[in-house]
């Protein structure tokens, strides 16, 4: 049995992260969304309520039923896959722009997992092209600055970004 670990902030998940999950969930027989556990990062959404977001907004997806689970993680992410007997890593590509640090975090994870004796293969998968310009970050930002997020994030997404919205002014 294949198994892949999809790991990121999901602060939220979007519509992007989706389209990826679901083409990862065709190459691999598991695939567990990891949620980094990371006060550091000060997150808009706890991890129990992007946890709830990305089942939700799973829930809706009857390709991914079953085959796709959700969890959290801290420490290192390869310590984390070789618990969960992961043997890939997949991250999402959007631009050129994505490629230098994530080539930095795929050789890095190598080498710690080689080093550990467990490989790890990364895995790119590009989202669909009109998915190329969102992120996380900027759908947070447009979203508390009152712009309409909807379509780029699941509905569900949308309205707790602006019930965030609401509290925060
Ligand atoms: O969605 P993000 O914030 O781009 O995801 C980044 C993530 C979670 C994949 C990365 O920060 C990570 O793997 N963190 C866990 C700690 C770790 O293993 N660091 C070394 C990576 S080379």
């Amino acid at each position: 049995m294949s198994l892949a670990v999809y790991p990121g902030s999901f602060d939220p998940i979007t519509n992007g992260h989706l389209d990826v999950i679901q083409r990862a969930s065709r190459l691999f027989d598991r695939v567990v969304v990891g949620i980094l556990v990371n006060e550091g990062k000060r997150p808009l959404f706890s991890v129990e309520e992007r946890k709830e977001q990305i089942e939700r907004a799973l829930g809706s997806e009857p390709e991914a039923a079953g085959r796709v689970t959700v969890d959290r993680f801290e420490g290192l992410l390869v310590d984390y896959a070789h618990r969960r007997g992961a043997t890939a890593i997949v991250r999402g590509l959007r631009a050129v722009s994505d490629y230098e640090y994530e080539l930095q975090m795929a050789l890095m994870n190598r080498r710690l997992a080689d080093a550990g004796g467990h490989p790890l293969e990364t895995v790119f998968l590009m989202a669909h092209e009109s998915y190329s310009y969102l992120s996380s970050r900027l759908v947070k930002e447009v979203a508390m600055l009152g712009g309409d997020v909807r379509g780029l994030v699941p509905d569900h997404v949308a309205a707790a970004l602006s019930a965030r919205r609401g509290q925060s002014s």
